[in-house]
């Protein structure tokens, strides 16, 4: 049987994209799922699709650049009775523009979404996977978390960079009590992600298709990945090769060519 069978996951981001993926596969290895994003209907057309699959589901509508939300997901969960075995946090965005082109608020916003949220339900979540002796943490940051960044979408790579510092901390943490954590940094994938923060455009002209990356390898490889206790998973050789040589070129060789590429897909 499937480990995986029966455990309740908690997927933020999951009205689209790798969120909406790893639901899906997880209700496929027999989970039950709950849902989390701020478009409720968007949740409610998934969740009626992984009933379909025989799981039950949990519908948590909430916007996660609100510091109490992670909070409040946790209480409604703790009504139901429910404590996740498996936490991913993958809800996210792109901020496009330099740092203070945008107001403190959004940048604010940004940091609680992107950092604060995904530390806090891990906070919340572990005690009880610690408490049954078994769980996963799934963190999804980017391959700009582990490559050095450029100008623009500023605190993009810091809060990609944050996740994977966190997640091989947990990791160290965590290990003897039966949990893996895992972080995936992948490069450009299809998902909503390029058309809600308007670079869809820029990146068909400058992206070709070999380098873009599908939602469903992601997460699928990723799910992999935890299961065979790797703590950093880089999906695709692209993209592996891409942070491999930013590894062992110089520092300033690497912004250098960070810089030089900017340009072809980013929007500042
Ligand atoms: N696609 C890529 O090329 C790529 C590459 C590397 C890393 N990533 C990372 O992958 C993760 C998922 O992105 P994606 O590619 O799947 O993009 P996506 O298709 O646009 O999905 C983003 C998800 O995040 C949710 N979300 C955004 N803001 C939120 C908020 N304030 N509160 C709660 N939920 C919020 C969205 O739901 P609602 O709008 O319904 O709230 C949606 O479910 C992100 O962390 C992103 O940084 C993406």
């Amino acid at each position: 049987m499937d480990e995986y069978q029966g455990k309740w996951a908690l997927v933020t981001g999951a009205s689209a994209g790798l969120g909406a993926e790893f639901a899906r596969q997880l209700a496929a290895r027999g989970c039950h799922v709950i849902v989390t994003a701020r478009r409720q209907e968007r949740l409610e057309a998934l969740a009626a699709e992984l009933q379909d699959q025989g799981v039950q589901t949990v519908i948590i509508p909430a916007d996660l650049a609100s510091p109490e939300a992670p909070g409040a997901i946790m209480a409604a969960l703790r009504q139901k009775q429910i404590s996740p075995d498996i936490l991913v946090n993958s809800a996210g965005f792109g901020l496009t523009g330099e740092y203070t082109d945008r107001s403190w608020a959004e940048q604010g916003d940004f940091l609680q979404l992107m950092v604060t949220a995904c530390a806090a339900l891990a906070h919340h979540c572990l005690p009880g996977m610690r408490e049954r002796g078994w769980g996963r943490v799934i963190n999804v940051s980017s391959v700009a978390g582990l490559v050095p960044p450029s100008a623009g979408h500023t605190l993009y790579g810091a809060s990609k960079a944050f996740l994977v510092s966190f997640t091989q901390s947990l990791a160290a943490e965590t290990a003897r009590d039966g949990i893996g954590c895992c972080v995936v940094c992948p490069g450009f994938t299809y998902t909503e992600f390029h058309d809600v923060n308007g670079t869809r455009e820029a990146l068909n002209r400058a992206m070709p298709d070999w380098m873009m990356l599908h939602a469903d390898d992601v997460a699928a490889g990723t799910l992999k990945a935890a299961d065979r206790g790797h703590t950093v998973h880089v999906p695709g050789w692209q993209y592996k090769t891409i942070v491999a040589l930013a590894r062992i070129m110089p520092l300033w060789l690497a912004e250098k060519i960070a810089r030089a590429q900017q340009g072809r897909y980013r929007k500042t």
